[in-house]
């Protein structure tokens, strides 16, 4: 019998997960469905449990109820940590995960990028910021946090065992960092023109990480190739923690480029 996957989020309608797992599903000729669900926070508990009682493959969980999703699950230690689960599995009872981080790694990867021992700016202290900074520092990786909002850079950092630093003196944090990783949503669609730095203040050293993948170019990867910087777009991210979620329901290994085609086309 054909067997259901989806994704759990309130607005929904323009996630490009079902595009991207059913073009997985179809290239591997499994009999699986993934649908998008939008469901409001107070209905959340009742729509994973309905889930795992009609008998779903696995789910994902997206924003705003990732943090939420946590108090429904049995966690792995990595999203206990993160606070926040973004990938739901039902093999053994409820179990969450989060496959952010991991995606944000492979994105790094795949352009050539290791992250052991590496100096990483990590800029905003959101929920996507919280789950790349979990992951890098427990792979190795010297992360530093800054933000608007430097009280929740700090807070954060506190959470991970990591350093933290004022924005302020952004040019000389990246003149000793490796990795700049734009966590929020600056420079997103409809505000292109933002970026969170230019340039005058990257080197050519320096791999520039925007977790924004609407529009592929940001203003910010821009500016990283000007500078002879290497630029890494957020749809990497995207298709490596969807990636991962279908490894984890699935124990096969995802057609990565598939995946990704899909997404791109999805974002045309
Ligand atoms: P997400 O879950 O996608 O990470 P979030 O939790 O709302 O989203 O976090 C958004 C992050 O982007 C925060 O770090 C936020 O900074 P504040 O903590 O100061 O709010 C950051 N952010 C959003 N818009 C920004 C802007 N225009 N300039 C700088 N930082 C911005």
């Amino acid at each position: 019998m054909k067997q259901v996957f989806g994704v759990m989020g309130d607005p929904i309608e323009h996630s490009l997960s079902p595009a991207m797992h059913n073009a997985a599903f179809r290239e591997l000729g499994m009999d699986c469905e993934y649908h998008a669900f939008r469901v409001r926070q107070k209905n959340l508990r009742e729509a994973i449990l309905g889930a795992q009682a009609m008998g779903f493959g696995g789910l994902n969980i997206t924003v705003p109820h990732k943090k939420k999703a946590l108090e429904f699950t049995n966690p792995d230690t990595l999203a206990r940590r993160i606070g926040a689960v973004n990938t739901i599995s039902f093999n053994e009872g409820i179990r969450g995960h989060n496959t952010d981080g991991l995606g944000a790694e492979m994105a790094l990867w795949e352009a050539g990028v290791g992250i052991k021992s590496s100096n990483v700016l990590l800029i905003g202290a959101g929920g996507a910021a919280r789950a790349i900074a979990f992951h890098f520092a427990e792979k190795g990786a010297c992360v530093t946090i800054t933000n608007r909002t430097p009280e929740k850079a700090e807070a954060l950092a506190e959470d991970v065992g990591c350093r933290h630093a004022g924005l302020e003196n952004l040019k000389g944090l990246l003149q000793d960092s490796d990795i700049l990783i734009n966590a929020t949503s600056m420079g997103m669609h409809p505000h292109i023109d933002a970026t969170i730095a230019s340039r005058d203040i990257m080197h050519p050293d320096l791999a520039v990480f925007d977790i924004v993948y609407n529009p592929l170019q940001t203003k910010l990867l821009h500016q990283a190739e000007l500078a002879g910087a290497k630029p890494i777009g957020g749809v990497a991210m995207l298709v490596h923690q969807g990636a991962e979620a279908f490894r984890i329901w699935t124990g096969q290994e995802p057609p990565v480029e598939v995946m990704r085609k899909a997404v791109l086309e999805g974002l045309d």
